[in-house]
């Protein structure tokens, strides 16, 4: 029951409190209301008069339901102006009404008490400033308002910061400090109010002006008004009530002839409409009766800070971006110092000399076979690799050869007998069929902890062309010789090894492009002295083995037969000497006498191991009589054994198998029994694994040097390429700049018309597909490179990620980020955009984060696919996607929801929002004429009509594209460590 009751009366209440408008109050049966207002429910405005008569004040009839101060022809005396009558214009008029109101006993607003003996004298306060509370009124004069609303609006203006010390009647029921009420007018009508509280004012530079700030608008219309709803056509009432958040009241200096000052009323909603300075108000006149004690005490009577404070504070977002600025910076110095530290250490470390231990070759059973997408053909091909049948799948079969320090082996047979193949297992390359068999390198001491040193010389000469020979060879050097070499050291060592190639004379010559590599460049070096670089690049590591696939080939005899020489003074060298294994195709007779033991391969399988020059033949003579000896004088051994393999006969197969049998390999029976075991009770799987444990891969798996110092020398290889290529680098430039003036042509010094408004979006859009498109040439470069990479990658000249920073470094900078400075800058100026500095660093900025994000872009796919081409097409493609979705062509919420999703992962739309916000945000206003209407529309409102851009997302437009920059960034990484290496 007493619950009901009370319901009741509450809804009673909140009813009756409904009532009173203008943010009046229940005060008894009546409604309290705010100065300049009166009536029933506070809905009357004053008519004439003066804001010391109080709830005595004349006030504007009610007819038609609407109180029309026009209508009522009300007129203000003398001393008062304003719409209302409320604002003061000289002291005597404020002495004059305070004293007629004080003489007033039953006035039930007059206080009565002692004053003090301060000056009690009432001044008016015609300046902008308040000191306890201010009337103020302006016109309202907005171009696009007064297209719709033609007739004169006013807006009245109650500030109030002191309430206790003016002398206005029921101040301190409405004003609490720092509070604003606001009512505006037209024609005559009030159309709505608002008030808003927690104000703080600031006063500019001498006082004169003020900005207000205050908090918790709130606004009301007035329902039936011309604004809301009464008109057909135009209703703004939720567009006022949604009115809320912060209010800015900033007003100039008064002129002192008018003796107004133009004011801008500042709220998110109405910058987002008329621009950042909110709504403009003109003819601002401001009064305020106040105590000329309360002036000459400078205000400070009471605690409400006036303090001037014209700094804004930093936004989040700013503060954010420098913190992780500032972190990523801090975080690179660290590991520019861990990696110092780490350089210091490797280079006074002592390495163990082992230059004494000669290490050979041994392999046992070699077989490789090419795997089946199906398990079971390769199960079954095993089975049948016992028998004579050739499976095409097979690709070695049980071969096995040893060769020793000092030794230089020929592996000979003709095309497709297996030769690379081999040679590849040796040296250890990561193959993608399946390996079985054993490969051993016994050193003759127990130190075998560490894996053998395998030099390997691959069939093509992928050489830096730019660098000359003695660079290439220095750059090797560098990155394979141990940190604690000393660099003088390592400089003799490479004139030593060029000597000792023969190719000292080539010392400053350029390598150049060989053969169809390089198409129209200049041609470097010839064949057989890149052949000579391309070991020299392999033993200036001091391996223990050097291994080469088809050293001779493509040479004329007289370079083969150099090679030769140098080959078998390496493997002969007095002082260190090491087995050399070469595949050789087609030697001459000459070429062949040089090799110690030759391994002669037929489709896949060893018809002869053992030493070289006339003991093959002899063997075949002597061991299978069905195989016709053509030897005569002079006739090359070489041909004959090419020849004898390329065709064998069916009894060289039975008489290798029938050596190998009952051979004196004892290692042989025991794998083989493994392997047909495997075959027939274990399952698969675990037959696969058995049978790839057996394989020894002699692979180094740490760099020479620690990574601060790879990445000092390839960042000094790519400069000097850099410096060395310099028409790269101004080809960037001066097109950029070419393009950067064409831009600015086309949109120079755009005006602020509808139509200019299109050529800035326009210009932005342009930069933006500029960068997506001139990208495309990172992924050129990353192709191009890719082979030299591969080939420094498995050598272990250095890691991946020291490469991807140098690349990152002298790629990204000189050929990314400074043609695209240089484009934006001279299309920013010339096309006139926001001219000031904040808007053009924040514009580079975006610009910069593009440019990245899609450089990385493109070194992700140019790392991703082997094919350039469709790497290519793939890139096109997104660039043309990333235009779709930019938001440019399709409004991005008229997209199907299927396909709307892709907007967000278009970094372009970012880019462009970014860009969009930061231009647009720095209060561009379009003015034009519609059909003889003027349009004075803030630029962000047709921004987020036209595009569907916020305008606060510029930081979340930074954070997306960081973002951006990180995927990608780890992306490449990712890719480049696991997909691009070596595969044979
Ligand atoms: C108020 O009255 C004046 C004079 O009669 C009139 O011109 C004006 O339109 C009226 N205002 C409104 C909002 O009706
Ligand atoms: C009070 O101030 C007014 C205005 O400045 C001045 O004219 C008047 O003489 C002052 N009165 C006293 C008592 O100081």
């Amino acid at each position: 029951m007493l619950s009901r009751f009370w319901s009741i009366y509450l809804f009673l209440a909140i009813a009756t409190a409904q009532l009173c408008e203008n943010y009046g109050f229940q005060n008894g049966s009546t409604c309290a209301c705010p100065t300049g207002f009166g009536g029933e429910t506070c809905s009357q405005p004053a008519c004439g008069g003066n804001i010391f008569e109080g709830i005595q004040r004349s006030l504007t009839p009610v007819s038609n339901g609407v109180a029309n101060l026009t209508q009522a022809g009300c007129s203000c005396q003398d001393g008062w102006t304003g719409t209302g009558c409320n604002v003061c214009q000289s002291s005597n008029a404020c002495q004059a009404a305070y004293a007629s109101f004080a003489n007033t006993p039953s006035n039930p607003d007059v206080v009565t008490g002692s004053q003090g003996t301060q000056n009690q004298t009432l001044t008016c306060n015609t300046s902008p400033r308040v000191w306890a509370g201010s009337q103020m009124s302006c016109r309202v004069d907005n171009p696009t308002l007064q297209a719709i609303y033609p007739l004169t609006s006013t807006l009245n203006i109650i500030r109030t910061l002191q309430p206790s010390l003016t002398p206005v009647p029921n101040a301190t029921a409405f004003g609490s400090a720092g509070s604003v009420y606001a009512h505006l007018f037209y024609a005559g009508v009030e159309q709505f109010y608002c008030a808003a509280d927690s104000c703080v004012q600031n006063l500019g530079s001498g006082g004169d002006s003020t900005d207000w700030s205050c908090q918790n608008l709130q606004c009301t219309c007035r329902p039936g008004t011309t604004f809301c709803g009464g008109t057909v056509g135009s209703n703004l009432t939720n567009t006022i009530n949604g009115l809320s958040g912060t209010l800015g009241i900033d007003c100039g200096v008064v002129n002192t002839t008018t003796n107004t000052a133009t004011c801008n009323f500042k709220q998110t909603t109405l910058q987002g409409l008329f621009g950042l300075k909110g709504l403009t108000l003109n003819g601002c006149s401001f009064g305020e009766c106040v105590r000329q004690s309360v002036i000459d005490s400078n205000g400070n009577v009471t605690d409400t800070p006036t303090e001037e404070h014209m700094t804004k504070p930093l936004s989040g977002g700013v503060i954010a971006g420098l913190a992780v600025v500032g972190g990523l910076l801090f975080v690179s110095l660290l590991l520019l110092l861990w990696g110092c530290f780490k350089q210091k250490a490797a280079r006074r470390t002592r390495s163990d000399d082992d230059s004494g231990i000669h290490v050979s070759v041994e392999w046992d059973n070699l077989s490789y076979s090419v795997l089946s997408p199906d398990k079971t053909a390769w199960i079954n091909s095993l089975r049948r690799q016992r028998g004579a049948s050739n499976d095409d799948k097979v690709v070695l079969d049980s071969v096995s050869g040893r060769v020793q320090a000092g030794q230089m082996m020929a592996i000979l047979g003709p095309s497709g007998a297996g030769k690379t193949t081999l040679v590849e297992i040796l040296a250890g390359k990561a193959k993608s069929g399946l390996v079985i068999g054993t490969v051993k390198f016994p050193t003759g001491t127990n130190n075998l902890d560490a894996a053998p040193h395998v030099g390997f010389v691959p069939q093509q000469d992928i050489l830096p062309p730019t660098l000359t020979v003695y660079e290439a060879l220095l750059f090797a050097a560098r990155l394979r010789l141990p940190e604690n070499v000393p660099d003088i050291e390592k400089r003799e060592v490479v004139e030593e090894l060029m000597s000792k190639l023969g190719i000292s004379s080539l010392k400053n010559v350029r390598i150049g492009y060989n053969g169809d590599v390089g198409g129209g460049k200049a041609r470097g070096i010839s064949g057989g002295e890149m052949r000579r670089v391309s070991i020299g690049l392999e033993l200036i590591s001091r391996p223990d083995i050097l291994i080469l696939d088809e050293p001779t080939s493509g040479l004329d005899s007289v370079s083969a037969s150099r090679i030769a020489k140098v080959l078998h003074a390496i493997a002969h060298d007095p002082v260190n000497p090491i087995p050399v294994i070469a595949s050789i195709h087609q030697p001459s007779s000459q070429l062949y006498q040089s090799f110690d033991s030759i391994l002669l391969l037929s489709h896949g399988r060893a018809l002869y191991s053992g030493p070289g020059m006339f003991a093959p033949s002899e063997y075949f003579t002597r061991t299978a009589p069905g195989v016709v000896p053509p030897y005569l004088q002079g006739y090359n051994v070489a041909d004959y054994l090419l020849e004898v393999a390329s065709d064998p006969h069916v009894s060289l197969f039975q008489l290798h198998h029938s050596a190998k049998d009952h051979g004196d390999d004892h290692g042989h029976q025991d794998n083989a029994d493994i392997t047909e075991k495997g075959v027939h009770t274990l399952s698969e799987e675990s037959d696969l694994t058995l049978n790839k444990k057996r394989v020894l891969t002699p692979k180094r798996t740490k760099y020479a040097t620690t990574f601060l110092t790879q990445l000092q020398f390839l960042s000094g290889r790519e400069w000097k390429v850099l410096q060395r290529d310099k028409t790269l680098f101004f080809t960037h430039v001066v097109v950029s700049a070419i393009l950067g003036v064409f831009c600015g042509g086309l949109y120079f010094q755009t005006d602020m018309t509808i139509a200019g408004f299109q050529s800035r979006v326009g210009c932005l859009f342009f930069l933006g597909a500029l960068i997506a498109f001139s990208s495309l040439s990172a992924l050129y470069n990353v192709v191009e490179i890719r082979p030299l990479f591969l080939r420094e990658r498995s050598s272990m000249y250095y890691s991946p990620t020291a490469w991807l920073l140098s690349r990152f470094i002298f790629d990204v900078v000189p050929l990314r980020l400074i043609p695209t400075i240089i484009v934006s800058t001279i299309t920013y100026w010339m096309a006139g955009l926001a001219a000031d500095a904040a808007h053009y660093f924040k514009f580079l900025f975006i610009l910069v984060l593009y440019s990245l994000a899609m450089t990385l872009f493109n070194f992700l796919l140019g790392t991703l696919f082997h094919n350039g081409g469709i790497a290519i097409l793939l890139s096109a493609l997104s660039a043309l996607y990333q235009m779709t979705f930019a938001g440019f062509f399709v409004h991005l919420n008229a997209i199907p929801p299927v396909l709307r999703w892709l907007q967000w992962i278009c970094p372009l739309k970012y880019t462009l929002e970014a860009l969009s916000v930061n231009e647009v945000g720095s209060g561009l206003m379009i003015e034009d004429t519609l059909q003889g209407v003027p349009v004075s529309i803030s630029a962000s409102l047709i921004m987020n009509l036209l595009f569907g851009f916020g305008l606060d997302n510029y930081y979340r437009d930074v954070l997306v594209l960081f973002a951006f920059i990180a995927g990608f960034g780890l992306g490449v990484i990712g890719v480049v460590w696991l997909k691009v290496r070596e595969r044979r």
